[in-house]
């Protein structure tokens, strides 16, 4: 596959030419202390074999320092039509002001840090397997003057405990995970959400994805062509959400969300609810 891929054959070289400045990511790399990165975010136990390989043709997957410094500029051409609207689409389906949001799959920290700057009151956490992508994200953090937590971790099995957070967001992390650790993935959402509290995740376009097969060729993704033929709505609901939904964004992309029901005694309105997040009457938790 790695050398079949429309990536390894064409795209690549284009980008490596034409619109990645290597100079520019050469001092980028140099910038940055990633031995004190991974000391860091050392991992804390074994990294699962589905994510011991190469995505998008590197060698070595997010594992490496070159992952973690080509992540972006090449995303930035990979989200059309424009990164940061696609990314600020999931941002304004927020409603409410969350308090303590989780980003998990945060790779280099690009949504994380726009959550972050959108409610700058809230406690935002970012959570990755990869020690080099968490050490890009908190170098951005960094000059950017954001503060978040960062964590290396596992995003189907977290330490955080039941109830913590009001808001996850997941993005671009489930056309990357094997179709079974998808619904581990958003288990684990619903257990660590607090009662009403709201998933929601940013990826391709399902439904695109099947009617186009070649755009699960594009690049050298694993798991591209089982998450097409998968339903993130069917996922959400057998996880226990409620108020499930999935949007077209832009064509190419999906915005899904689900909300973790209250438990039925709490169902009473209640105006002072601090989240408020579909913009309805908000419910006490
Ligand atoms: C395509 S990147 C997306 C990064 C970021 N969310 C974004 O929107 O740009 C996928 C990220 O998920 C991480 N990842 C993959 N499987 C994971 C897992 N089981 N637990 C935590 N992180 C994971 C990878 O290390 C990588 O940084």
């Amino acid at each position: 596959m790695a050398t079949t891929t429309l990536w390894d054959s064409f795209l690549k070289p284009f980008f490596q030419t034409f619109l990645i400045n290597q100079d520019e990511l050469e001092h980028l790399h140099r910038l940055i202390d990633w031995s004190a990165g991974e000391a860091q975010f050392a991992p804390t136990q074994p990294y699962p074999a589905y994510y011991r390989q190469n995505f998008h043709g590197i060698t070595g997957g997010y594992l490496t320092e070159t992952a973690a410094v080509t992540y972006d500029p090449i995303t930035r051409y990979v989200l059309p039509p424009n990164e940061d609207w696609v990314r600020q689409g999931l941002i304004e389906r927020i409603g409410g002001q969350p308090r303590r949001i989780l980003d998990l799959g945060c790779g280099t920290g690009s949504l994380t840090l726009a959550l972050k700057e959108h409610f700058p009151q809230a406690e935002v956490l970012g959570l990755d397997l990869s020690p080099q992508m968490l050490t890009m994200a908190d170098y951005k953090a960094r000059q950017r003057g954001v503060k978040v937590t960062w964590y290396q971790g596992l995003a189907e099995k977290t330490p955080f405990p039941h109830h913590s957070f009001d808001l996850i967001s997941i993005s671009l992390l489930f056309h990357e995970t094997p179709p079974a650790i998808t619904p581990a993935i958003l288990q684990e959402c619903f257990r660590l959400l607090s009662p009403g509290g709201q998933l929601f995740i940013l990826d391709g376009n399902q439904d695109q994805l099947r009617h186009n097969e070649w755009l699960t060729e594009v690049f050298e993704e694993p798991y591209i062509q089982a998450f097409a033929r998968g339903d993130l709505n069917d996922a959400l609901q057998n996880a226990g959400f409620e108020q499930v939904k999935t949007e077209e964004h832009w064509w190419f992309h999906q915005i899904s969300q689900g909300r973790k029901p209250l438990p039925i005694q709490d169902r009473t309105f209640h105006p002072d609810s601090a989240l408020n997040l579909t913009g309805n009457p908000s419910f006490a938790c």
